[in-house]
């Protein structure tokens, strides 16, 4: 079977990596895709017209999509008067990630747990709202903001500073959340469904700030790890319950067709799991841990979720921990530069991973081409023994400006 992966990032570099893997695949090519991948395809990820054409032409029987857009913008949809399996949830079930109070509605109305939440229109009432709760909360723009709108506020004068930020953005008619601040460890949880059934991967966590100790801005992830020490037998049957079976639940009774991955971004409180966000579609850079860690044939992982055998797929993980550097350009998130030649890669042992990400070709030299250049995914036994290996890694592959933090996988909650 030939397919498409729509996407550039690390995480199309980790699916196409691992789809290679099945018998199954007779060609993947990457649309766009970056230096790393393989058969890419200049198209861009929203052109939807020019991506029917070449996977008419190329005669694609499957299209995995990567990244939100192409899903919020309705890629599903659009592919339903063909007989090309989409590989995602349709336009409707994508505004749980598309719209963050549609979202925390479903959740509502499904009896998902999470925290609780005031909707508002108007800037002008959400400042009067954020005085009465001093300023303790989180303060989220409705639409997708590519991580960057989402404001935690302690005191009155941040969150009137984030909601300014968001009256100049988006001006005075804005639609946003003002959500309770949860307190606890994150954990990201990613399903396999086919809109009826599931099929978990294992625990990971994201390291979204820049900096060590979770310190500095966000940006769209430093590294990951999993499975995470945290994730108890208890904890797993609490978060299926809670949390997985009523979304799955959701899903079915709001007639979507959801044949994808559905992300759970959570929080693990004081008072048990709660739902941050949805989204619909593989985490970055979790994705580059938590394939590698999956024992088997992600292609027949992704058809049992059209041929209604997911739910007895059995699914099974390799041991050990996989942790996940992610090597970046100086300057990001802000203003970084690019075109610098990346040597080093054949130094690393034959058995770690590097999935690039801001990466391009030319002529046979790969250069810098994005914020997030590289990830470097190392499987040890033990957590302790693959940070050591990854971050020897780490040193041997050299660019100008590189940058990566010192801490994956260290946080001890
Ligand atoms: P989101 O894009 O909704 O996942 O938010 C981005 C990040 O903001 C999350 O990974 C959390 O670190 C933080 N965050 C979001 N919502 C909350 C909340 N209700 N309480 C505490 N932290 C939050
Ligand atoms: N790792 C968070 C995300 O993919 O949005």
């Amino acid at each position: 079977m030939k397919i498409a992966v729509i996407g550039s990032g690390g995480r199309e570099h980790a699916i196409a990596w691992k789809l290679n893997q099945s018998e199954l695949a007779e060609k993947v090519f990457v649309i766009p895709g970056n230096g790393g991948t393989e058969n890419n395809v200049p198209i861009y990820v929203n052109d939807f017209d020019e991506i029917k054409k070449f996977c008419k032409l190329e005669k694609i029987e499957l299209i995995i999509v990567g990244p939100e857009d192409p899903l919020v913008n309705g890629i599903v949809d659009y592919f339903s008067d063909t007989s090309i399996k989409v590989f995602g949830p349709d336009k409707a079930a994508a505004q749980l990630e598309g719209s963050k109070i549609s979202a925390k509605k479903f959740m509502k109305k499904y009896g998902v747990s999470t925290g609780d939440f005031e909707e508002f229109n108007k800037i002008n009432s959400a400042m009067k709202f954020i005085k009465k709760i001093k300023g303790n909360c989180v303060i989220k723009y409705d639409g997708l903001a590519a991580g960057k709108g989402v404001y935690v506020c302690s005191t009155i004068k941040e969150a009137e500073d984030a909601l300014i930020e968001l009256k100049e953005k988006y001006g005075e008619d804005v639609h946003l959340l003002v959500e309770e601040k949860l307190i606890g460890s994150e954990l990201s949880i990613l399903a396999f469904t086919d809109g009826e059934n599931y099929q978990v991967l294992l625990p990971s966590q994201d390291h979204k700030q820049l900096l060590d100790g979770d310190k500095g801005p966000n940006t769209g992830g430093m590294g990951a790890f999993c499975p995470v020490p945290f994730y108890t037998e208890d904890l797993k049957k609490l978060i299926e319950e809670e949390i997985i079976k009523p979304t799955i639940a959701g899903l079915k009774k709001e007639n979507f067709n959801y044949k994808g991955v559905i992300y759970f971004g959570l929080m693990i409180t004081k008072s048990g799991p709660k739902v941050l966000e949805y989204n619909v579609r593989l985490g970055d850079p979790e994705t580059e841990v938590v394939l590698p860690a999956f024992k088997g044939d992600l292609l027949e992982l992704v058809l049992s979720c059209f041929d209604g055998t997911l739910k007895d797929f059995k699914i099974e993980f390799n041991d050990g921990y996989f942790v996940d550097v992610v090597l970046a350009s100086g300057g990001y998130p802000k203003a970084y530069q690019k075109g610098y030649e990346i040597t080093g890669l054949e130094d690393v042992s034959d058995e770690t991973l590097i999935f690039h990400a801001g990466t391009k070709k030319t002529n046979s030299k790969i250069i810098t081409n994005g914020g997030r250049v590289l990830n470097i995914i190392v499987n040890r036994k033990t957590l302790e023994k693959a940070i050591d290996k990854v971050y020897n890694e780490c040193e041997l592959i050299k660019f100008e400006g590189k940058y990566y933090r010192g801490d994956i996988g260290t946080r001890n909650s």
